[in-house]
């Protein structure tokens, strides 16, 4: 649908740094240490930063760091001047009082919040007198999920300055014993590869990583304000094919079971795909070619279906049919057509893939529903309770559903709800260009059911979690911790019963696999079971709703609190010395796109906006972590690690390429505001600086018209390529079109019925007066007087288009964009604003940039801001045509 269309220029741009944190300079952070310990795959890891104040007065020290999402905090302490200050978590309402009351006295609070697709950040700070030390330890634990046949333990350093004494010392012990280790993420690479030392023993590893302080600023993404990045450690343990792992202490038990030399059981999966309009551009693409990646794999066992909706329901297949190369090859073609086109109606959708899976009852397969949306239901049903108790009826516990929240317009909270019920979960793909990747690699964590119907019993164990498993995946691993009774040992039997294809197989085998820890008395294997507890437990408060809710809520809660864990349920208060505010720090909740940061009072407050970042189009950004800049953007256009593209409220668009963008991912609303395009127009006489303006909306644009030739050459804007045009046509006599596209390779040249397709290398083809010449990077229309070339340019992994008149006709009556003369103007003020003068008109214009295609490489070249109307001394309106 031609929707708001636009296009932007992309200007580098340095931003003035008003510096609002204390400088740098004025404290010292001497020493830094993360240290991670990991044991039967549940990591704990501390974080210790010890800061001196090298001023002769009281100073504020900041401590700000960043862990993974999936962690739960559970202790913070500061140590001032022989004092300490704990951490207290609390039960979420009573902390938040304290919040409030914080805030109504004008203190500010300090702040958990999400960044990233895998961080938090956690951020506060305190008042250190003149020449006096600072010490800050957080401690937080996660447990670690296998997936694609290992373990990531993500470590964020970015201690905000080279520092002295800088380690990260991380220690693995897995009684299993440890298959193999590997460190990788942005710290892996050179040249601080030369600060990590790694060891591995049979049972224990060691991954040192103590980098210089010349190291710290020469690294990628490092400077003067030292790293910025992850220490990746992947790992996996030793397989045994049994019953697993079974590790018990104190009481509690945990055990790990992930067999890997069973057959695949055979698949019967339905893809149930959003093409709704929201799906348009770069999401339907990435779908596309995610989907073609994924029905190359699937076995040929393995049967299928595919299904497509916006608000009709379009199927390549009413049924399930088996995946050989044939079905493939037209599933395929199926869904490089997928279009997008109008509104959302998730419930007939998955009911359909519902009744398909039902429908097609095959013994000794497994089968999987997979939804892909990017919205929440706009069409059909719509209200969300009646979609979820229809669906779950539907699926009836017979396979699960597993939700793809594409972007952040979805309601996640809904999804989530939805394949929780349906012994699914949910995940979101994140909106950038590795999307398609994304959906890849969800697809492959489902992609060999090796068990059915898994259940896991222990005689002689109480307090279980989940025990029962619709599926296990191969590369994946099902957890179970519990209490044993009595502590007794003698008692407690472990057995798996599960289903591989035909065959029932019971896993058990105890004198072998289960072993103690033995040693000193700890309560890690119980921590084990309070995390993975309270873990299941906000899912299953999810799915429930009233008093049973509460029920399972206050459970939760006083787990939480016992543990000192910070959940979505709990908050940590953190007192300072006398006459300092009182920090809380809440766990932001996946899923809450659309809290909003709400100061008292109605207003922004900046000094608060740093961390929580929470007011729609607002954005902190800096250069340097110490110099967060707070400007506002009606939109983020894109955003990658390093790089964002924003829309300013004043319709021109920024690039920041250099940097470290601030928000959380919460944040991050990619919208379909219209975007921009900004145009030159070359100058002649004494004058060198060209002109420029922007065009937004959707906008197909007369390029050229030569009257005298029949020739006439008309390019659409789009947000598909984002930055020149997506599509250019060029029309002779009626019957002969020329139609280059960003989508194809090809061009397309029609001469009546006759179509040709012209890729690179290929000899040229004549239509008409014309000739065609495809190169790679460009493609040349040359007729007789005219030399037309439309160049393709990358940007940010888009195509785009760029026509240059190379060779201009000898007449003079050409209409079109391009057959515009260069302008003839004078600078006639300079200060306060500076004015130009065309053609006896005065005319404001600000000096700006704009990136010129018609030169390979594109250069970015200073300009004279203007409106277009004025640039083109004429309505930019005479220009608009109504299709290509
Ligand atoms: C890291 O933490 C573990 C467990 O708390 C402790 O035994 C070890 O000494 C610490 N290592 C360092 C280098 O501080
Ligand atoms: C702090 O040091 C500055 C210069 O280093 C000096 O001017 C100032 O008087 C000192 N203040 C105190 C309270 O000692
Ligand atoms: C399961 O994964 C393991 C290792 O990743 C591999 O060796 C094995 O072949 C896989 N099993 C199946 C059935 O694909
Ligand atoms: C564990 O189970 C027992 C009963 O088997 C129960 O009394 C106890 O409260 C449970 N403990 C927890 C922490 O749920
Ligand atoms: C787990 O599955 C077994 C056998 O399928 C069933 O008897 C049991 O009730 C299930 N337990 C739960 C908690 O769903
Ligand atoms: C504008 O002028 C520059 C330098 O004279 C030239 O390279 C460029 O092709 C011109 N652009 C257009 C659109 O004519
Ligand atoms: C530039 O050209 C204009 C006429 O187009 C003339 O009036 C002006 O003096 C010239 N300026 C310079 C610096 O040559
Ligand atoms: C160009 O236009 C002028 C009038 O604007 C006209 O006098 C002249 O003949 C035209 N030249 C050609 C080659 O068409």
């Amino acid at each position: 649908m031609g929707r708001a269309v636009v296009q932007i220029t992309l200007i580098g741009l340095l931003f003035a740094l008003a510096s609002t944190l204390p400088n740098k300079d004025d404290w010292d952070i001497y020493s830094f240490h993360i240290n991670s310990t990991v044991t039967s795959r549940y990591a704990t890891t501390v974080i210790t930063s010890r800061v001196a104040n090298r001023m002769n007065e009281s100073k504020e020290i900041e401590f700000h760091v960043r862990l993974p999402k999936n962690a739960f905090i559970s202790k913070f302490r500061m140590f001032i001047d022989g004092q300490v200050y704990d951490g207290v978590v609390k039960a979420k309402e009573q902390a938040q009082q304290q919040y409030t009351e914080a805030v109504s006295r004008g203190e500010s609070a300090g702040l958990v919040s999400s960044v990233g697709r895998t961080l938090e950040e956690f951020k506060t700070s305190v008042t250190v007198a003149a020449h006096k030390k600072v010490t800050f330890e957080l401690t937080y634990e996660e447990l670690m999920k296998r997936t694609h046949g290992k373990y990531e333990l993500q470590i964020h350093a970015r201690p905000m300055q080279p520092v002295r004494d800088f380690k990260v010392d991380v220690y693995i012990h897995e009684e299993a014993g440890i298959s193999f280790i590997d460190v990788k993420g942005g710290l892996s690479t050179y040249p601080l590869a030369y600060a990590i030392t790694k060891t591995h023993a049979d049972k224990q590893a060691w991954v040192y990583f103590y980098p210089t302080v010349y190291q710290q600023k020469m690294c990628d993404s490092c400077g003067d304000q030292g790293m910025n990045g992850d220490l990746v450690i992947v790992y996996d343990v030793n397989r045994d094919n049994g019953l697993g792992h079974i590790k018990k202490s104190d009481g509690y038990f945990v055990h790990h079971f992930a067999p890997s030399d069973l057959p695949r059981i055979p698949k019967n999966v339905v893809f149930v795909i959003d093409q709704s309009g929201s799906m348009h551009g770069r999401k339907i693409e990435q779908t596309r070619i995610a989907l073609i990646h994924i029905l190359n794999d699937l076995a040929e066992d393995d049967h299928f279906g595919l299904i497509t909706f916006d608000d009709r329901i379009s199927y390549w297949k009413r049924e399930l049919v088996q995946a050989n190369s044939k079905n493939l090859e037209s599933a395929k073609n199926f869904a490089r057509n997928i279009e997008e086109r109008g509104s959302t109606d998730i419930h007939e959708a998955v009911l359909q893939g519902a009744r398909m899976l039902n429908a097609h009852n095959r013994e000794g397969s497994a089968s999987i529903l997979i939804l892909l949306t990017d919205g929440d239901p706009t069409s059909g049903v719509t209200n969300l309770e009646k979609i979820q108790s229809n669906v779950r009826q539907a699926i009836a516990g017979k396979f699960p559903l597993y939700c793809l929240g594409f972007g952040f317009d979805v309601n996640f909270n809904f999804l989530e709800k939805m394949s929780l019920q349906n012994n699914g979960v949910a995940r979101r793909i994140y909106e950038d260009s590795d999307a398609d990747l994304q959906l890849k690699g969800f697809y492959e964590e489902v992609a060999t059911p090796l068990l059915t119907d898994v259940t896991m019993i222990y005689l002689g164990g109480t307090n279980l979690t989940q025990t029962n498993f619709s599926h296990y995946y191969n590369g994946s691993e099902i957890v179970v911790a519990g209490e044993i009774t009595d502590n007794n040992i003698e008692t407690f039997t472990p057995q798996v019963v599960a289903i591989s294809s035909n065959r029932r197989i019971i896993f058990s085998n105890p004198s072998e696999t289960v072993e103690s820890t033995g040693t000193v008395s700890d309560d890690h294997i119980q921590r084990v079971w309070a995390y993975l507890t309270v873990k299941q437990l906000l899912d299953k408060e999810l799915q429930l709703s009233g008093p049973e809710k509460e029920k399972v809520k206050k459970e939760a809660m006083e787990l939480s609190l016992k543990y000192s864990f910070v959940t979505p349920l709990t908050s940590m208060v953190v007192t300072k010395p006398p006459g300092e505010n009182t920090d809380v720090f809440h766990k932001p909740k996946e899923g809450e796109t659309s809290q909003r940061w709400q100061p008292p009072g109605g207003q922004p407050n900046f000094a608060h906006l740093a961390p929580a970042c929470g007011y729609s189009g607002q954005w902190v950004h800096s250069v340097a972590d110490f110099d967060p800049v707070i400007r506002s953007y009606d939109y983020i256009k894109s955003y990658d690690v390093g790089t964002a593209v924003f829309l300013e409220p004043s319709d021109a668009l920024i690039e920041v390429t250099t940097g470290y963008l601030e928000p959380t991912d919460d944040l991050i609303e990619v919208t379909d505001a219209p975007l921009l395009y900004r145009f030159l127009l070359n100058s002649t006489g004494n004058q060198t600086v060209p002109l420029c303006f922007d065009i937004s909306g959707a906008i197909i644009l007369k390029l050229f018209h030569h009257p005298s030739r029949d020739l006439s050459v008309n390019g659409e804007l789009d947000s598909i390529a984002n930055g020149g045009f997506s599509k250019i046509f060029i029309h002779l006599k009626t019957h002969q079109h020329v139609e280059v596209d960003t989508e194809s390779q090809r061009v397309i040249v029609r001469d009546g019925q006759t179509v040709t397709y012209q890729a690179a290398g290929q000899d040229p083809s004549t239509v008409g007066s014309v000739t065609v010449t495809v190169y790679n990077t460009e493609i040349h229309i040359a007729a007789e007087d005219i030399l037309l070339v439309i160049s393709q340019h990358e940007k940010n992994g888009q195509r785009l288009l760029w026509p240059v008149l190379r060779q201009q006709p000898s007449t003079n009556n050409t209409e079109g964009l391009l057959a515009v003369k260069p302008a003839v103007y004078e600078v006639v003020q300079q200060v306060p604003v500076t004015k130009l003068k065309i053609k006896n008109q005065e005319i404001d214009v600000t000096s700006d940039s704009a990136i010129d295609y018609s030169t390979d490489p594109p250069v970015t070249k200073n300009c004279w801001l203007m409106s277009a109307d004025s640039a083109l001394q004429r309505p930019l309106a005479d220009f608009f045509m109504a299709q290509l």
